[in-house]
């Protein structure tokens, strides 16, 4: 079986297809094999890579592909507005073992936006809709597309779904926020909720999904064919399971404390790198640790303290005492 066949298989269920987020600096290969050990997502997205005249597929991010650990398809992603090079780009990735290529139209940090890139590109729609055009007759693998609702309105969603239909994109993922509210606010499942009535291929919708009850709720409220999660998974690598469980009417199976602290300690392992040292080693957890504040009962503190440490043992002694080992 294919990825394309295996991801069309997955599609094909009843239960919602679940993706794992593509996360800059965080989603790399050993960040995926620790995921899929924990039960998994069914799809995973890589980073993004950067295309542009002079780029190169960036060989950490290919080596998720050609390394995947996880036995699921994996969408390769790209951010980028040269046509040309995009499709170039996109020739390259289907040399290797993709379910898709995926655009990005979503990304909110100034520096890429204001090169008209990732969520730049929501101010120009028919720029948009040339690069749809242009990557939907390279594309044989499936094409799809992760945008937010727009720039800094909701309008966009709206011109984007005509096009969506007509150059027969595969699968679109919506971020239900603007690109000015990055990360702020709340979610706009209404708005995933219209954009997808018009989409008649699959939707998943994305945004603050942190739970199992989340993820049903979403589900109810949209109507869509799968959900993503991103920040959710970094905290709770158990989350894609538990959602199964409920889906299929079970009682999701919360970890123990114990088991929440020997996560903090297998990611520490993911993300070292041999020959680093400790102080880089513990900044670079941070990035993830930033994320598992949510839930806790005292989150500015954890954060506060944790963002301290200059050794593993510091760090790992205040997840001890959060988590409440
Ligand atoms: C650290 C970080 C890096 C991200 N990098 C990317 C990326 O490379 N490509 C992309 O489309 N979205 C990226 N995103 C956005 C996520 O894919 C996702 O859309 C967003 O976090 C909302 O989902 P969540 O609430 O489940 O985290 C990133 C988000 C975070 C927190």
């Amino acid at each position: 079986m294919n990825p394309v066949q295996h991801l069309d298989r997955l599609l094909a269920r009843p239960e919602p297809l679940l993706a794992l987020a593509p996360m800059q600096d965080v989603t790399d290969l050993g960040f995926w094999r620790l995921m899929a050990r924990h039960g998994g997502a069914d799809v995973y997205y890589t980073e993004y890579f950067r295309v542009h005249p002079d780029s190169h597929l960036e060989k950490d991010i290919l080596a998720s592909i050609t390394h995947n650990p996880t036995g699921r398809p994996v969408v390769a992603q790209m951010i980028g507005n040269d046509i040309p090079s995009l499709v170039r780009n996109a020739n390259e990735l289907q040399q290797h073992a993709v379910a898709a290529i995926d655009l990005n139209l979503g990304c909110p940090a100034p520096i890429v936006y204001k090169k008209c890139a990732g969520g730049g590109l929501l101010r120009d729609v028919p720029r948009i809709e040339g690069i749809l055009g242009a990557l939907r007759e390279a594309v044989r693998v499936k094409f799809t597309v992760k945008t937010r609702l727009g720039f800094d309105d909701t309008e966009a969603i709206d011109a984007l779904v005509p096009l969506f239909v007509k150059h027969g994109v595969d699968l679109v993922t919506i971020h239900g926020r603007t690109v000015t509210q990055m990360y702020r606010d709340g979610v706009r499942y209404d708005l995933i909720a219209k954009a997808r009535a018009g989409i008649p291929c699959p939707v998943l919708a994305n945004g603050n999904i942190g739970s199992h009850d989340d993820a049903a709720s979403v589900v109810r409220q949209t109507g869509v064919q799968g959900l993503m999660l991103g920040r959710g998974a970094i905290r709770n690598p158990w989350i894609f399971d538990q959602i199964r469980q409920h889906f299929r009417g079970e009682t999701a199976r919360q970890p123990s404390a114990g088991e929440r602290l020997a996560y903090v300690e297998e990611l520490y392992e993911a993300v070292t790198t041999p020959g680093t040292r400790e102080l880089d080693q513990v900044n670079r957890i941070k990035k993830h640790l930033n994320f598992f504040g949510e839930g806790m009962d005292d989150p500015q503190d954890f954060l506060n303290e944790m963002r301290r440490c200059t050794t593993r043992a510091g760090l790992m002694e205040v997840c001890e005492r959060h988590l409440k080992v």
